[in-house]
C-alpha cells in the first residue's frame, strides 16, 4: 500500500470516514473540499476529518488548485458534488456547474497529470423507478410512477390496474434520470468511465444507495431522511413520512460504503465497472421512522404519515447486489439496529455539544466564567 490519494470533497461524510480507512491502512490523503456552508455552517475544518488529512480548501471547478492538488497523487476518489435532489430541481444552474463542469474540470487536470485509478461516486439515482416485475412475471424496465391513485394507494400499476412488484434493480436496467441531480451524476459516472479509459488510467464507479451514519449533515434540509428524522426525534417531534410510508429504500452504512471504496480502489477486476452499493436489507421509511424513534428512546413519537409525495420522489428502487458481490467481494457488514443505535449515540452527543455553547455563552453573559 502507502499510496497517495485525493479525494474531491472529502472533508464531507463519506469523505471523512473514506480518509479515516485509508489512513488506518497506511495510505496518505489530501483532501480537496470547498466546505460549502450548507454542509459545513462554520465553514471551518471539520472535527471529524482526521488530522493527519492535509485538507486545500477550495473550488473543483478551480483548475489551478486542482492540478496543485493532484501533484504526487496516485489514485482519485471523486465525491465533490451538491447532493440534493430536490433542490436540484430549482438550483439547476449550480447543480450543473459544480457536478457536471467540476467533474470537466478535474479530468482536464487529469489528461496532463494522470493517475492510476479513478473511482466516483455515481447514485441509484440514476436508475429512476427500480426494476419491476407484473404480476404475470414480466420485468418493466421503464415504469413511470403517477403518484397516488383513486384507491388511494400509491405502487405503480400495471395496463389492468394491478399493483406492480418491485424487483432487485442490477446495473444493467435502463437509466431513467428524473432530477439534474440524477443527470449530473450520471455526467460524472460517465466522464469518468470514458475518460480513464481514452488516457490509459483506470476508472469505476459505485451507484449508492442511501447512507446513514454518525457525521450526516443534521443541520442540512436536503440530508438523507434518517438525518433528517433524528433531528425531529432529537427535538421532541414526530418524523414526517411522505406517501403512505410503505415505500422502500436500502439503507447502508457509511463504513460499509467506506469499504466499498477501498474495494473500488484496489481491486483489478473495478476497472470500467459500475457497482451497485447497498446493505442488501430493504425497509419502508414507515418502519426506519418507527426503529429509529426506538433507538432514540422516544418510540412514543409515531410516525406522522402525511399521504402528500415530496416532488421528483421514487417510489421503489431495491438493489441486485449480485455483481459488487461476486466481482469486488463486497458485502455489507453494519447490523441495522447497532448502526441506527451508533447514529442516536452520536446525535445525542451533538445536541450535548450545543447545550455546552450555549450554556457556556449564558454563563459568560453573567459574568460567570472566568
Ligand atoms: C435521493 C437519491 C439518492 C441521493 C440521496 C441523497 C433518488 C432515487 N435517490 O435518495 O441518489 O444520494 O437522495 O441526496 O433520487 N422522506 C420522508 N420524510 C422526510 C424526508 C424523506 O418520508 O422528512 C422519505 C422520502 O420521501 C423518500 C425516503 O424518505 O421516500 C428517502 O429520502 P431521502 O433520504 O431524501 O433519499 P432518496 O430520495 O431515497
Amino acid at each position: 500500500m502507502g499510496e497517495t490519494v485525493l479525494i474531491t470533497g472529502g472533508a464531507g461524510f463519506i469523505g471523512r470516514h473514506l480518509a479515516s480507512a485509508l489512513l488506518q491502512r497506511g495510505d496518505k490523503v489530501r483532501v480537496l473540499d470547498s466546505l460549502i456552508e450548507q454542509v459545513h455552517p462554520t465553514r471551518a475544518r471539520p472535527a471529524e476529518l482526521d488530522p493527519e488529512v492535509e485538507l486545500l480548501v477550495g473550488d473543483i471547478r478551480d483548475d489551478a488548485l486542482v492540478l496543485k492538488a493532484l501533484k504526487g497523487v496516485d489514485k482519485v476518489v471523486h465525491l465533490a458534488a451538491e447532493v440534493g435532489v430536490g433542490q436540484s430541481m430549482y438550483a439547476v444552474e449550480r447543480y450543473t456547474s459544480v457536478n457536471d463542469l467540476g467533474t470537466a474540470v478535474l479530468f482536464q487536470q487529469l489528461i496532463d497529470n494522470p493517475v492510476k485509478r479513478v473511482v466516483v461516486a455515481s447514485s441509484m439515482s440514476i436508475y429512476g423507478e427500480g426494476l419491476y416485475r407484473t404480476q404475470d412475471g414480466r420485468l418493466l424496465h421503464d415504469v413511470i410512477r403517477g403518484g397516488r391513485h383513486e384507491d388511494g394507494t400509491w405502487d405503480p400499476k400495471d395496463e389492468q390496474g394491478r399493483p406492480l412488484i418491485p424487483v432487485p434493480t442490477p446495473e444493467t436496467k435502463h437509466n431513467a434520470l428524473k432530477s439534474v441531480y440524477a443527470i449530473g451524476k450520471f455526467v460524472q459516472e460517465r466522464l469518468t468511465l470514458t475518460l480513464t479509459r481514452q488516457y490509459g488510467m483506470e476508472g469505476c464507479a459505485l451507484r449508492l444507495w442511501n447512507i446513514y451514519g454518525p457525521g450526516q449533515a443534521l443541520s442540512n434540509p436536503y440530508t438523507g431522511v434518517l438525518a433528517i428524522f433524528a433531528s425531529r426525534i432529537a427535538n421532541g417531534q414526530s418524523p414526517m413520512v411522505f406517501e403512505d410510508g410503505q415505500q422502500m429504500r436500502d439503507f447502508v452504512h457509511v463504513g460499509d460504503v467506506a469499504r466499498a471504496f477501498l474495494l473500488a480502489l484496489d481491486h483489478d477486476k473495478a476497472d470500467g465497472e459500475v457497482f451497485n452499493i447497498a446493505s442488501g436489507a430493504v425497509r419502508t421509511v414507515e418502519q426506519v421512522a418507527r426503529l429509529q424513534a426506538a433507538s432514540m428512546g422516544r418510540p412514543d413519537l409515531e410516525p406522522e404519515i402525511m399521504n402528500k409525495a415530496r416532488a421528483g420522489d421514487i417510489r421503489h428502487c431495491i438493489p441486485d447486489l449480485t455483481k459488487a458481490e461476486t466481482v469486488l467481494g463486497y458485502k455489507a457488514r453494519q447490523d441495522f439496529g447497532e448502526g441506527l443505535a451508533e447514529l442516536a449515540e452520536w446525535v445525542a452527543r451533538q445536541e450535548a455539544e450545543d447545550r455546552v455553547i450555549e450554556a457556556r455563552k449564558e454563563l459568560e453573559m453573567r459574568g460567570l466564567v472566568a
